[in-house]
């Protein structure tokens, strides 16, 4: 099964991402799945350039150290299979302004900044493209990416009815439990790269007595009933959630053994440090290691264009351009 995903190099990778995608990237791992650190993407907000090549870099450890190996499947950055910038422009010439200027993430993140970039705008074109120029069968990707998905298949069946059978239409892979995980201090917006409180987000590699302290500080209600019920107990059921995707089972499962909030955020803590210590370790060794993280870069970009720029190619000439 041909899978592809990709996840942005800015900020820290978080147990949202790794929930809700990392971790399925992981067990649905063949050497027919594509995953690619989104540098491109990254550009749509203002990055000091330092931080992006450092952040694109702990970005590939950190997903290896997850568990992707690659000698199973592909790992790779972006900016260096240069079809998906060429895709991205065919396809903007495709998409139209409203249906862009439709989408929600464009309308929340335009609305926090004067001036914002075009990218911003287009932003779901790029990421179109990422997908069509693997033919990717399946995506999987947390909640906040249905929309986009659904404009990925929107554009492909467009594409191929005006110019030909050219694109393999996507479908979406959204997991279960934990597909949008909540910040741990306002259970009313998902937990974010950039925008949530100090204590809101879990980080990756936050150490255990900080993972132990944010656990303990999330916000819950003061019924006291451990009940898995997202619309009246917004807090407790993202730690149910959570909960749940760690130790793969149900949220439902999970708030049965459990009276007490104090024992389930003890026990949650604890699941969690065990779950992410080996992680953390092997990211630290992975990252003492720039000449094989880069060999892996270079593979992956090798094997990434190897079925990418057929795909360009294929979509380019569909269109009229003369190529060669
Ligand atoms: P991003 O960090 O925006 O590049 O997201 C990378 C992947 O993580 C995408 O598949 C997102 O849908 C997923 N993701 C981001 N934030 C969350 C969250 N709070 N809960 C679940 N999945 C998330
Ligand atoms: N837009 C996605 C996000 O912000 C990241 C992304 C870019 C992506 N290209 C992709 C996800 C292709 C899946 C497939 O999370």
């Amino acid at each position: 099964m041909r899978i592809l995903s990709g996840i942005q190099p800015s900020g820290t990778m978080h147990v949202g991402n790794y929930l809700g995608a990392v971790k399925q990237w992981v067990s649905s791992q063949n050497p027919d799945a594509y995953y690619c650190v989104v540098d491109l993407h990254a550009l749509t907000l203002d990055i000091d350039p330092d931080e992006l090549r450092e952040k694109t870099i702990d970005c590939v450890a950190t997903l290896l150290a997850a568990g992707i190996d690659p000698e199973i499947a592909t790992v790779f950055v972006q900016s260096n299979v240069a079809a998906h910038a060429k895709l991205n422009w065919l396809l903007e010439c495709v998409a139209t302004f409203g249906e862009l200027n439709r989408m929600t993430q464009f309308k929340e993140k335009s609305g926090r900044q004067k001036g914002y970039r075009v990218g911003l705008l287009t932003y779901p074109v790029l990421m179109a493209g990422d997908i069509l120029l693997y033919d990717a069968e399946q995506v999987p990707v947390g909640d906040d990416q249905r929309q986009h998905l659904e404009l990925t298949r929107v554009l492909a069946e467009r594409f191929n009815s005006r110019y030909g059978e050219t694109f393999t239409v996507p479908v979406g892979y959204v997991p279960h439990a934990a597909a949008r995980v909540m910040d741990l201090q306002d259970p009313s917006r998902k937990m974010s790269k950039s925008l949530s409180s100090p204590l809101g987000s879990l980080y990756l590699f936050d150490e255990p007595s900080e993972i132990e302290k944010k656990i303990k500080k999330a916000v819950t209600d003061t019924d006291g009933e451990v009940q898995f019920d997202q619309k009246k107990k917004p807090g407790l059921s993202n730690l149910l959630e959570i909960y749940a995707s760690f130790s793969n089972e149900t949220p439902h499962e999970v708030a049965a053994r459990y009276t007490r909030y104090g024992d389930l955020k003890n026990d949650l803590a604890e699941l969690i440090v065990a779950s992410l210590t080996p992680i953390r370790n092997r990211y630290r060794e992975l990252r003492s290691d720039p000449a094989q993280l880069n060999a892996i870069i270079t593979l992956g970009a090798k094997k990434a264009s190897a079925i990418a720029d057929p795909v360009y190619e294929r979509a380019a000439k569909a269109m009229g351009l003369i190529g060669g």
